[in-house]
């Protein structure tokens, strides 16, 4: 394999855990890395949170690593998921031997819709008192959507999915996503249950073990993944793939971490295991679950970071996934 990627650190805790990721992906795969910058510290020098060639190293790379970026983040990483069409995001959540979690039963994805809903950006000041955003849902978006959702369901082995919406009060946008995605369901033979977004995350609170694949518009995909990794163990765990036809951006679901960003003890496992999704997006399936075994034991035995109770530093734990990788 002798692919592109590209690579950018951003901000914060993502010059951490990227070169952390960087040194797992490099003892795996033959992969040419383009490093290039985004974020809130190339928009103070140059005044661009999205240079030019950011923005073209990623269209024409095959893939992108992403870490996280700051405030400027919806000026990055919303024109980037644009840039690559990835309509889907995939945000698997499950939990670890050895590593403590709220609701230990927990494995599912979380497949977010990522072109459209209240993130499609269309938001106005109308005068000084009154503002508004406008929630956009489309036939065709989410059909693609929901067919990509009936793959996963089918190669991964799964009965079905159940789909996060408010139909009851967004009638004619969730209506219409709910409708759409229901009618994909049924061409495909794939069982689609539903239940009101407010109400699944109070059961997956208590009863997590009861969802495979969660499908829902962004803002509920936003959300419910960050209820997720608090279930498992914390941001610090959570992948996440930006998905289109044929480029995809790999990204940990947390952000920069200004609180622990420099002190050298981010959690590095995000990002590893979203380097992992960005293999098997290569077609490297063999090196992506060697990386995933490594993780998982470097898990069970440490070294740790202190988000998850040890003393490691983000360099150790990376070192240490790589000790565990096989002989290449
Ligand atoms: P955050 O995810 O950066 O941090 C939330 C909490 O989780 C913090 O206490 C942080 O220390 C902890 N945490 C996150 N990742 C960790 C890791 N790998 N290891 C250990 N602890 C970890 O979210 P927050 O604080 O809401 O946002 C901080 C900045 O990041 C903001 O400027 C926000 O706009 C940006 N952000 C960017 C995203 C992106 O680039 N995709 C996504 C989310 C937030
Ligand atoms: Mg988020």
């Amino acid at each position: 394999m002798s692919e592109t990627v590209a690579v950018i650190p951003g901000d914060g805790i993502g010059h951490e855990v990227v070169p952390a990721a960087l040194e797992v992906l490099d003892s795996v795969a033959d992969v040419e890395f383009v490093h290039v910058e985004a974020g809130d510290a190339v928009a103070e020098r140059t005044g661009d949170p999205l240079p030019a060639e950011t923005l073209e190293a990623v269209t024409d790379a095959d893939a992108t690593l992403f870490g996280a970026t700051g405030e400027t983040s919806a000026d990055v990483i919303l024109p980037l998921r644009d840039a690559v069409d990835s309509f889907v995001n995939v945000r698997p959540a499950r939990t670890y031997p050895g590593v403590d979690a709220v609701q230990p039963e927990t494995d599912l994805v979380i497949l977010r819709e990522n072109t459209e809903g209240v993130y499609a950006g269309i938001e106005n000041r109308l005068s000084a008192d009154v503002s508004t955003l406008t929630r956009l849902v489309t036939q065709s978006a989410s059909r693609r959507f929901a067919e990509f959702a009936c793959e996963y369901v089918e190669s991964n082995g799964l009965d079905g999915f159940t789909i996060a919406h408010k139909n009851n009060v967004m009638r004619v946008t969730d209506g219409l996503f709910v409708d759409t995605v229901r009618e994909v369901a049924a061409e495909r033979g794939v069982d689609a249950d539903d239940a009101y977004m407010d109400a699944m995350a109070t059961h997956l609170a208590m009863d997590p073990g009861q969802y495979d694949v969660i499908v829902c518009p962004n803002l509920a995909g936003d959300m419910l993944s960050d209820l997720a990794a608090g279930l498992v163990g914390g941001l610090g765990l959570l992948p996440s793939a930006n998905v289109g036809a044929e480029r995809g951006i790999f990204e940990p679901v947390h952000g920069c971490a200004p609180d622990i960003a420099g002190e050298g003890i981010a959690n590095p496992t995000a990002t590893i295991l979203s380097a992992a999704m960005l293999l098997e997006f290569l077609g490297a399936d063999a090196a992506a679950r060697d990386v995933r075994t490594a993780v998982e034991s470097t898990l069970a035995d440490g070294p740790r970071t202190p988000d998850l109770g040890g003393t490691a530093t983000t360099d150790e734990v990376a070192a240490a996934v790589v000790d565990r990788l096989p002989e290449g």
